[in-house]
């Protein structure tokens, strides 16, 4: 039986496909304060900037494609059973050929009814933009299918049962800050092999960890011969 390789990702996995991170020096939430844009509260006081917002995510999305960090661990489900828990909200994964995908924080390309959770929609690709307006089936606003800070992470039980079961570990381009995310680690087992591919330090609560301190093309290709 293969081997369950578990990754967890974040910003920093798509920075070489041209996707902005958040808190990096010129990050996302350097630009646009998180609680405008990024919260429920947010989204009731001014629907139209966060709409834009989004949209601006989108149209970024849009051009650009998987890199090598990407397609590297696509092609690791020939050797392992490669599990990807991501809190990237594109679908770089998906495009690269990663056919195993947890999304905790939502889908940029899905929009969402605000009065019907139920309510999800496939954004079509050549009409990306959500507006003031756009309603479900139902007659409520769209609004695009993100975890806003203060909401709940209803992937997060899913992911916790994986990462228990996890028999490799890897976290590549997250700063961990952002909980329940950065708890996952808590459920791998002890004694599991833990990676970090990141070219910074990421501060953990794990001692054991053994850090590629390389973006993550790099890294991923130095991940896979160490686990030859
Ligand atoms: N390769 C790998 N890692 C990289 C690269 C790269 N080329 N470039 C930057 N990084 C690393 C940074 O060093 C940093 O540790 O990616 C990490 C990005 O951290 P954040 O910007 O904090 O992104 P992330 O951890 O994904 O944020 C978590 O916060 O704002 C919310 O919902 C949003 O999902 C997001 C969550």
């Amino acid at each position: 039986m293969q081997k369950k390789l578990v990754v967890l990702t974040g910003a920093g996995m798509s920075a070489e496909s041209g996707i902005a991170t958040f808190r990096d020096s010129g990050g996302l939430w350097e630009q646009y304060p998180v609680e405008q844009v990024a919260t429920p509260e947010g989204f009731e006081m001014n629907p139209e900037l966060v709409l834009n917002f989004y949209n601006m995510r989108r149209h970024e999305l849009i051009k650009a494609k998987p890199n090598a960090g990407h397609y590297g661990l696509a092609e690791m489900e020939k050797d392992f059973d490669v599990h990807i828990i991501t809190q990237n909200i594109d679908n770089l994964h998906e495009q690269a050929g990663s056919t195993k995908v947890i999304h905790l924080h939502g889908e940029l390309m899905q929009a969402r009814s605000t009065g019907d959770d139920s309510l999800i929609y496939d954004i079509d690709p050549a009409h990306p933009d959500l507006h003031l307006g756009d309603m479900c089936e139902k007659g409520f606003q769209l609004r695009p299918h993100i975890v806003w800070f203060g909401e709940a992470v209803p992937m997060i039980y899913e992911a916790e049962k994986i990462c228990n079961q996890a028999d490799i570990f890897a976290i590549i381009g997250t700063s961990m800050n952002v909980y329940p995310a950065a708890g996952l680690l808590n459920d791998v087992r002890k004694g599991v092999p833990v990676y970090l591919i990141d070219p910074k330090d990421v501060h953990t609560n794990r001692y054991d960890i053994h850090h590629i301190q390389k973006g993550a093309s790099e890294g991923v290709k130095e991940l896979k011969e160490l686990l030859k």
